[in-house]
Protein backbone atom coordinates (compact mmCIF):
# COMPACT_ATOMS: atom_id res chain seq x y z
CA UNK A 1 0.00 0.00 0.00
CA UNK A 2 1.24 3.36 -1.24
CA UNK A 3 -0.39 6.53 0.83
CA UNK A 4 -0.06 9.78 -1.21
CA UNK A 5 -1.23 13.15 -0.13
CA UNK A 6 -2.45 15.37 -2.91
CA UNK A 7 -2.40 19.13 -2.79
CA UNK A 8 -4.14 20.44 -5.94
CA UNK A 9 -3.64 24.25 -4.84
CA UNK A 10 -4.41 27.17 -7.13
CA UNK A 11 -5.26 28.03 -10.71
CA UNK A 12 -4.13 25.48 -13.26
CA UNK A 13 -2.66 23.39 -10.07
CA UNK A 14 -6.24 22.29 -9.62
CA UNK A 15 -6.49 20.93 -13.20
CA UNK A 16 -3.28 19.28 -13.87
CA UNK A 17 -3.46 17.64 -10.60
CA UNK A 18 -6.65 15.86 -11.06
CA UNK A 19 -5.31 14.47 -14.43
CA UNK A 20 -1.90 13.10 -12.54
CA UNK A 21 -4.43 11.87 -9.85
CA UNK A 22 -6.32 9.87 -12.32
CA UNK A 23 -3.56 8.81 -14.32
CA UNK A 24 -1.62 7.32 -11.31
CA UNK A 25 -5.49 5.55 -10.51
CA UNK A 26 -5.19 3.81 -13.60
CA UNK A 27 -1.74 3.15 -13.43
CA UNK A 28 -2.27 1.26 -9.76
CA UNK A 29 -5.37 -0.99 -11.53
CA UNK A 30 -2.82 -1.44 -13.93
CA UNK A 31 -0.38 -2.93 -11.53
CA UNK A 32 -2.69 -4.16 -9.51
CA UNK A 33 -0.81 -2.83 -6.31
CA UNK A 34 -3.01 -0.72 -4.01
CA UNK A 35 -2.53 3.24 -3.70
CA UNK A 36 -4.47 5.37 -0.68
CA UNK A 37 -4.38 8.86 -2.44
CA UNK A 38 -6.04 11.77 0.18
CA UNK A 39 -6.70 14.82 -1.27
CA UNK A 40 -6.18 18.07 1.12
CA UNK A 41 -7.61 21.76 0.80
CA UNK A 42 -4.44 23.59 1.67
CA UNK A 43 -4.51 26.72 -0.89
CA UNK A 44 -5.75 30.59 -1.34
CA UNK A 45 -9.80 29.12 -1.40
CA UNK A 46 -8.93 27.19 1.68
CA UNK A 47 -7.04 30.42 3.27
CA UNK A 48 -9.31 32.84 2.40
CA UNK A 49 -12.47 30.88 3.73
CA UNK A 50 -10.31 30.01 7.18
CA UNK A 51 -7.59 32.06 7.41
CA UNK A 52 -5.35 28.91 7.57
CA UNK A 53 -2.31 28.17 5.38
CA UNK A 54 -0.95 25.08 6.79
CA UNK A 55 -1.52 24.02 10.27
CA UNK A 56 1.03 22.11 11.89
CA UNK A 57 -1.20 19.16 12.03
CA UNK A 58 -1.32 18.91 8.77
CA UNK A 59 2.94 18.78 8.24
CA UNK A 60 2.71 15.91 10.59
CA UNK A 61 0.05 13.72 8.42
CA UNK A 62 2.14 14.98 5.46
CA UNK A 63 5.02 13.55 6.88
CA UNK A 64 3.44 10.04 8.23
CA UNK A 65 2.24 9.28 3.83
CA UNK A 66 4.70 8.21 1.32
CA UNK A 67 4.67 11.09 -0.86
CA UNK A 68 3.00 14.22 -1.53
CA UNK A 69 1.87 14.94 -4.99
CA UNK A 70 1.30 19.11 -5.50
CA UNK A 71 -0.37 21.23 -8.40
CA UNK A 72 0.82 24.95 -8.03
CA UNK A 73 0.08 27.56 -5.59
CA UNK A 74 -0.62 31.62 -6.13
CA UNK A 75 -3.14 33.54 -6.18
CA UNK A 76 -3.88 37.06 -7.16
CA UNK A 77 -6.68 37.26 -4.25
CA UNK A 78 -3.83 37.10 -2.04
CA UNK A 79 -1.07 39.50 -3.46
CA UNK A 80 2.00 38.68 -1.57
CA UNK A 81 1.33 35.05 -1.60
CA UNK A 82 1.24 34.62 1.92
CA UNK A 83 0.03 31.15 1.64
CA UNK A 84 1.80 29.69 -1.18
CA UNK A 85 5.00 31.02 0.74
CA UNK A 86 3.57 28.68 4.06
CA UNK A 87 2.62 26.45 2.12
CA UNK A 88 5.14 25.70 -0.64
CA UNK A 89 8.16 26.62 0.56
CA UNK A 90 6.68 25.32 4.57
CA UNK A 91 6.33 21.97 3.21
CA UNK A 92 10.33 21.99 1.70
CA UNK A 93 11.59 23.92 4.83
CA UNK A 94 10.05 22.21 7.11
CA UNK A 95 10.10 18.68 5.99
CA UNK A 96 14.07 19.77 5.24
CA UNK A 97 13.41 18.55 1.77
CA UNK A 98 17.38 19.75 0.84
CA UNK A 99 17.19 18.22 -2.65
CA UNK A 100 15.39 20.18 -5.81
CA UNK A 101 15.54 17.62 -8.43
CA UNK A 102 14.60 18.92 -11.90
CA UNK A 103 15.28 17.30 -14.95
CA UNK A 104 15.56 18.62 -18.19
CA UNK A 105 14.69 15.97 -20.72
CA UNK A 106 13.89 16.49 -24.45
CA UNK A 107 11.33 14.05 -24.82
CA UNK A 108 10.47 14.67 -29.01
CA UNK A 109 12.65 16.31 -30.88
CA UNK A 110 10.80 18.99 -32.29
CA UNK A 111 9.77 20.49 -29.01
CA UNK A 112 13.13 22.56 -28.45
CA UNK A 113 13.40 26.29 -29.90
CA UNK A 114 16.64 25.22 -29.99
CA UNK A 115 18.32 25.44 -33.15
CA UNK A 116 19.32 21.82 -34.61
CA UNK A 117 19.24 20.18 -31.16
CA UNK A 118 18.10 16.90 -30.92
CA UNK A 119 16.75 14.29 -27.76
CA UNK A 120 20.58 13.49 -28.05
CA UNK A 121 21.66 16.93 -26.80
CA UNK A 122 19.33 17.67 -23.93
CA UNK A 123 19.78 15.17 -21.29
CA UNK A 124 20.89 16.46 -17.82
CA UNK A 125 19.63 17.29 -14.01
CA UNK A 126 19.76 20.74 -12.03
CA UNK A 127 19.86 19.89 -8.44
CA UNK A 128 18.75 22.96 -6.33
CA UNK A 129 19.54 23.15 -3.13
CA UNK A 130 16.20 24.05 -1.68
CA UNK A 131 16.55 24.65 1.90
CA UNK A 132 18.47 28.04 1.99
CA UNK A 133 20.33 30.88 0.48
CA UNK A 134 17.84 33.80 -0.37
CA UNK A 135 14.83 31.90 0.91
CA UNK A 136 15.40 31.39 4.46
CA UNK A 137 13.32 34.56 4.71
CA UNK A 138 15.80 36.42 6.40
CA UNK A 139 15.73 39.90 7.01
CA UNK A 140 13.49 43.38 7.06
CA UNK A 141 12.42 46.61 6.64
CA UNK A 142 13.65 49.89 8.04
CA UNK A 143 11.66 52.85 7.38
CA UNK A 144 9.75 51.28 5.32
CA UNK A 145 7.30 53.09 2.88
CA UNK A 146 9.43 56.45 3.35
CA UNK A 147 12.14 57.65 0.75
CA UNK A 148 14.91 56.13 3.38
CA UNK A 149 13.41 52.79 2.96
CA UNK A 150 15.86 50.03 3.52
CA UNK A 151 15.57 46.44 2.96
CA UNK A 152 17.32 43.89 3.45
CA UNK A 153 17.47 39.88 2.79
CA UNK A 154 20.05 37.77 3.78
CA UNK A 155 21.81 35.12 1.94
CA UNK A 156 22.17 32.06 4.09
CA UNK A 157 24.84 29.36 3.60
CA UNK A 158 25.66 26.91 5.52
CA UNK A 159 28.72 24.15 5.29
CA UNK A 160 26.34 21.35 6.20
CA UNK A 161 23.87 22.73 3.69
CA UNK A 162 26.45 23.11 0.35
CA UNK A 163 28.26 20.18 1.18
CA UNK A 164 24.55 18.03 1.65
CA UNK A 165 23.37 19.22 -1.85
CA UNK A 166 26.88 18.86 -3.31
CA UNK A 167 27.17 15.23 -2.41
CA UNK A 168 23.94 14.57 -3.45
CA UNK A 169 24.66 15.65 -6.91
CA UNK A 170 27.94 13.43 -6.83
CA UNK A 171 26.27 10.49 -5.24
CA UNK A 172 23.36 10.80 -8.06
CA UNK A 173 25.99 10.99 -10.76
CA UNK A 174 27.83 7.84 -9.55
CA UNK A 175 24.96 5.90 -8.89
CA UNK A 176 23.10 6.85 -12.62
CA UNK A 177 26.77 6.85 -14.29
CA UNK A 178 26.97 9.92 -15.00
CA UNK A 179 30.71 11.50 -15.81
CA UNK A 180 30.21 15.06 -14.94
CA UNK A 181 28.86 17.32 -12.01
CA UNK A 182 29.22 21.25 -12.85
CA UNK A 183 28.86 23.55 -10.10
CA UNK A 184 27.47 26.98 -10.34
CA UNK A 185 27.44 30.13 -8.55
CA UNK A 186 28.27 33.81 -8.79
CA UNK A 187 31.39 33.76 -6.16
CA UNK A 188 33.10 36.55 -8.75
CA UNK A 189 30.83 38.42 -6.83
CA UNK A 190 29.27 36.95 -4.05
CA UNK A 191 32.64 36.55 -2.14
CA UNK A 192 31.38 34.71 1.18
CA UNK A 193 28.75 32.83 0.75
CA UNK A 194 29.97 31.91 -2.63
CA UNK A 195 33.11 31.66 -1.75
CA UNK A 196 31.92 28.63 0.64
CA UNK A 197 29.92 27.00 -2.24
CA UNK A 198 33.73 27.21 -4.27
CA UNK A 199 35.42 24.87 -0.92
CA UNK A 200 32.56 23.26 -0.42
CA UNK A 201 32.63 21.58 -3.69
CA UNK A 202 36.16 21.42 -4.22
CA UNK A 203 36.56 19.03 -1.47
CA UNK A 204 33.30 17.00 -1.87
CA UNK A 205 34.45 16.58 -5.35
CA UNK A 206 37.97 14.95 -4.50
CA UNK A 207 36.05 11.99 -2.79
CA UNK A 208 35.08 11.40 -6.08
CA UNK A 209 37.77 10.71 -8.62
CA UNK A 210 36.19 9.15 -11.44
CA UNK A 211 33.77 11.98 -11.88
CA UNK A 212 34.71 15.54 -13.55
CA UNK A 213 34.06 18.12 -11.62
CA UNK A 214 33.73 21.41 -13.30
CA UNK A 215 32.37 25.29 -12.80
CA UNK A 216 30.43 28.36 -14.32
CA UNK A 217 29.62 31.19 -13.30
CA UNK A 218 25.68 31.59 -13.41
CA UNK A 219 25.83 34.37 -15.64
CA UNK A 220 27.86 32.43 -18.44
CA UNK A 221 25.56 28.61 -17.57
CA UNK A 222 22.78 30.33 -18.79
CA UNK A 223 24.07 31.12 -21.94
CA UNK A 224 25.56 27.89 -22.39
CA UNK A 225 22.68 26.17 -21.90
CA UNK A 226 21.22 27.79 -24.92
CA UNK A 227 24.40 27.86 -26.83
CA UNK A 228 25.24 23.81 -26.09
CA UNK A 229 23.41 22.02 -23.80
CA UNK A 230 25.04 18.81 -24.50
CA UNK A 231 28.02 18.97 -22.69
CA UNK A 232 25.65 19.55 -19.34
CA UNK A 233 25.00 16.21 -17.33
CA UNK A 234 24.69 17.18 -13.55
CA UNK A 235 24.13 20.63 -12.43
CA UNK A 236 24.66 21.98 -8.80
CA UNK A 237 23.68 25.08 -7.23
CA UNK A 238 22.32 27.33 -5.01
CA UNK A 239 18.25 28.04 -4.11
CA UNK A 240 17.80 31.17 -6.20
CA UNK A 241 20.13 30.14 -9.11
CA UNK A 242 18.10 27.11 -9.77
CA UNK A 243 14.83 28.50 -9.79
CA UNK A 244 15.97 30.41 -12.16
CA UNK A 245 18.32 27.82 -14.58
CA UNK A 246 15.29 25.80 -14.23
CA UNK A 247 12.92 27.82 -16.07
CA UNK A 248 15.27 28.16 -18.65
CA UNK A 249 15.92 24.49 -18.59
CA UNK A 250 12.00 24.17 -18.88
CA UNK A 251 11.65 25.96 -21.82
CA UNK A 252 14.81 24.13 -24.22
CA UNK A 253 12.56 20.91 -23.53
CA UNK A 254 8.90 21.68 -24.47
CA UNK A 255 8.14 24.95 -21.95
CA UNK A 256 7.05 24.70 -18.64
CA UNK A 257 3.78 22.66 -19.07
CA UNK A 258 6.69 20.14 -19.70
CA UNK A 259 8.94 19.87 -16.93
CA UNK A 260 8.95 17.68 -13.75
CA UNK A 261 10.31 18.40 -10.43
CA UNK A 262 11.12 16.07 -7.14
CA UNK A 263 11.92 17.97 -3.87
CA UNK A 264 13.88 15.20 -1.60
CA UNK A 265 15.29 13.96 1.50
CA UNK A 266 16.71 10.34 1.12
CA UNK A 267 15.10 8.36 3.11
CA UNK A 268 12.00 10.62 3.95
CA UNK A 269 8.69 11.47 2.45
CA UNK A 270 9.13 13.82 -0.37
CA UNK A 271 7.10 16.53 -2.23
CA UNK A 272 6.52 16.23 -6.54
CA UNK A 273 5.11 18.85 -8.02
CA UNK A 274 5.42 20.47 -11.40
CA UNK A 275 8.46 23.40 -11.99
CA UNK A 276 5.44 25.46 -13.29
CA UNK A 277 2.84 27.98 -11.29
CA UNK A 278 -0.67 28.40 -10.92
CA UNK A 279 -0.71 30.15 -14.44
CA UNK A 280 -3.96 32.48 -13.13
CA UNK A 281 -5.04 33.71 -16.53
CA UNK A 282 -4.95 30.12 -17.73
CA UNK A 283 -6.91 28.65 -14.95
CA UNK A 284 -10.21 26.85 -15.46
CA UNK A 285 -10.20 27.18 -19.18
CA UNK A 286 -9.23 23.54 -19.88
CA UNK A 287 -6.42 24.50 -21.18
CA UNK A 288 -3.37 23.86 -19.21
CA UNK A 289 -0.57 20.85 -20.15
CA UNK A 290 -0.77 18.19 -17.53
CA UNK A 291 2.34 16.42 -18.82
CA UNK A 292 4.05 18.24 -16.24
CA UNK A 293 1.82 17.09 -13.46
CA UNK A 294 2.09 14.00 -14.90
CA UNK A 295 5.92 13.46 -15.35
CA UNK A 296 6.40 14.69 -11.70
CA UNK A 297 4.09 12.08 -10.50
CA UNK A 298 6.30 9.34 -12.59
CA UNK A 299 9.15 10.75 -10.52
CA UNK A 300 6.61 10.35 -7.30
CA UNK A 301 6.50 6.10 -8.04
CA UNK A 302 9.96 5.64 -8.92
CA UNK A 303 11.08 7.44 -5.63
CA UNK A 304 8.58 5.18 -3.69
CA UNK A 305 9.73 2.22 -5.41
CA UNK A 306 6.87 1.46 -8.56
CA UNK A 307 9.41 1.79 -11.15
CA UNK A 308 7.23 -0.19 -13.51
CA UNK A 309 4.28 2.23 -13.12
CA UNK A 310 6.34 5.44 -13.12
CA UNK A 311 8.07 3.73 -16.81
CA UNK A 312 4.44 3.24 -18.12
CA UNK A 313 3.53 7.34 -17.50
CA UNK A 314 6.37 8.54 -19.04
CA UNK A 315 5.73 5.89 -22.27
CA UNK A 316 2.87 7.38 -22.19
CA UNK A 317 3.62 10.80 -22.34
CA UNK A 318 6.26 10.48 -25.26
CA UNK A 319 3.30 8.93 -27.09
CA UNK A 320 1.45 11.74 -27.02
CA UNK A 321 4.29 14.15 -27.95
CA UNK A 322 5.52 12.02 -30.64
CA UNK A 323 2.26 11.85 -32.57
CA UNK A 324 1.33 15.50 -30.90
CA UNK A 325 -1.21 14.88 -28.82
CA UNK A 326 -1.37 17.86 -27.06
CA UNK A 327 -2.27 20.72 -25.70
CA UNK A 328 -1.82 24.58 -27.41
CA UNK A 329 1.31 25.33 -25.28
CA UNK A 330 3.18 22.49 -27.23
CA UNK A 331 1.16 23.58 -30.91
CA UNK A 332 -1.67 20.95 -30.42
CA UNK A 333 -5.60 21.28 -30.17
CA UNK A 334 -6.30 19.10 -26.93
CA UNK A 335 -7.78 19.70 -23.80
CA UNK A 336 -5.89 19.12 -20.45
CA UNK A 337 -8.88 16.69 -19.65
CA UNK A 338 -8.35 15.34 -23.04
CA UNK A 339 -4.28 15.34 -23.01
CA UNK A 340 -5.15 13.30 -19.93
CA UNK A 341 -7.46 10.03 -21.01
CA UNK A 342 -4.90 10.09 -24.24
CA UNK A 343 -2.18 9.65 -21.73
CA UNK A 344 -4.48 7.04 -19.88
CA UNK A 345 -5.89 5.33 -22.82
CA UNK A 346 -2.17 4.67 -23.92
CA UNK A 347 -0.89 3.59 -20.30
CA UNK A 348 -3.49 0.95 -20.67
CA UNK A 349 -2.96 0.19 -24.59
CA UNK A 350 1.05 -0.44 -23.50
CA UNK A 351 0.07 -2.94 -20.68
CA UNK A 352 -2.04 -4.88 -22.50
CA UNK A 353 0.45 -5.23 -25.26
CA UNK A 354 3.52 -5.77 -22.74
CA UNK A 355 4.41 -9.23 -21.76
CA UNK A 356 3.51 -10.37 -18.12
CA UNK A 357 6.81 -9.59 -16.48
CA UNK A 358 5.20 -9.78 -12.72
CA UNK A 359 4.08 -6.61 -13.33
P1 LIG B 1 3.54 30.23 -14.18
O1 LIG B 1 4.47 29.07 -14.25
O2 LIG B 1 2.29 30.02 -13.40
O3 LIG B 1 3.12 30.65 -15.65
C1 LIG B 1 3.96 31.32 -16.57
C2 LIG B 1 3.46 31.05 -17.98
O4 LIG B 1 3.92 29.76 -18.38
C3 LIG B 1 1.94 30.95 -18.12
O5 LIG B 1 1.35 32.19 -18.34
C4 LIG B 1 1.79 30.03 -19.30
O6 LIG B 1 1.94 30.74 -20.50
C5 LIG B 1 2.94 29.09 -19.14
N1 LIG B 1 2.57 27.85 -18.43
C6 LIG B 1 2.91 27.50 -17.16
N2 LIG B 1 2.42 26.30 -16.87
C7 LIG B 1 1.75 25.88 -17.96
C8 LIG B 1 1.02 24.69 -18.27
N3 LIG B 1 0.89 23.68 -17.40
N4 LIG B 1 0.45 24.60 -19.49
C9 LIG B 1 0.58 25.58 -20.37
N5 LIG B 1 1.26 26.72 -20.16
C10 LIG B 1 1.83 26.86 -18.95
O7 LIG B 1 4.38 31.46 -13.61
P2 LIG B 1 3.89 32.93 -13.14
O8 LIG B 1 2.83 33.44 -14.07
O9 LIG B 1 5.11 33.69 -12.97
O10 LIG B 1 3.25 32.69 -11.71
C11 LIG B 1 1.86 32.55 -11.44
C12 LIG B 1 1.68 32.23 -9.96
O11 LIG B 1 2.22 30.93 -9.68
C13 LIG B 1 2.42 33.19 -9.02
O12 LIG B 1 1.61 33.40 -7.91
C14 LIG B 1 3.69 32.44 -8.66
O13 LIG B 1 4.21 32.83 -7.41
C15 LIG B 1 3.16 31.03 -8.61
N6 LIG B 1 4.17 29.97 -8.82
C16 LIG B 1 4.00 28.84 -8.09
C17 LIG B 1 4.84 27.76 -8.28
C18 LIG B 1 4.62 26.51 -7.49
O14 LIG B 1 3.62 26.38 -6.81
N7 LIG B 1 5.52 25.54 -7.55
C19 LIG B 1 5.85 27.84 -9.26
C20 LIG B 1 6.00 29.01 -10.00
C21 LIG B 1 5.14 30.07 -9.79
C1 LIG C 1 9.31 27.12 -8.04
C2 LIG C 1 8.58 28.41 -7.72
C3 LIG C 1 8.74 28.79 -6.26
C4 LIG C 1 10.22 28.96 -5.99
C5 LIG C 1 7.95 30.04 -5.83
C6 LIG C 1 6.47 29.88 -6.07
C7 LIG C 1 8.20 30.43 -4.40
O1 LIG C 1 8.99 29.42 -8.57
O2 LIG C 1 9.02 26.10 -7.41
O3 LIG C 1 10.15 27.12 -8.94
O4 LIG C 1 10.79 30.01 -6.26
O5 LIG C 1 10.81 28.00 -5.51
MN1 LIG D 1 10.29 28.72 -10.17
Amino acid sequence: MTRIAVIPGDGIGIEVTREAVETLRAAALISGRSLHLETLPYGADHFLKTGETLPDAALDSLRSCDAILLGALGDPRVPDNRHAADILLGIRFRLDLYVNQRPVRLLADHLTPLKGRTARDIDFVVFRENTEGLYVGMGGFFKKGTSDEVAIQEDVNTRKGVERIVRHAFEHARARGRRRVLMSDKSNALTFGHDLWQRTFRSVAAEYPEIEASHMYVDALAMQMVKDPSQFQVIVTCNMFGDILSDLGAQIQGGLGLAASANLHPGRTGLFEPVHGSAPKHAGRNIANPMGAILSAAMMLEEVGRVDEARLLEGAVVGCLRERRTTRDLGGSLGTREVGEEIRRRLCDAAAAAPRTGF
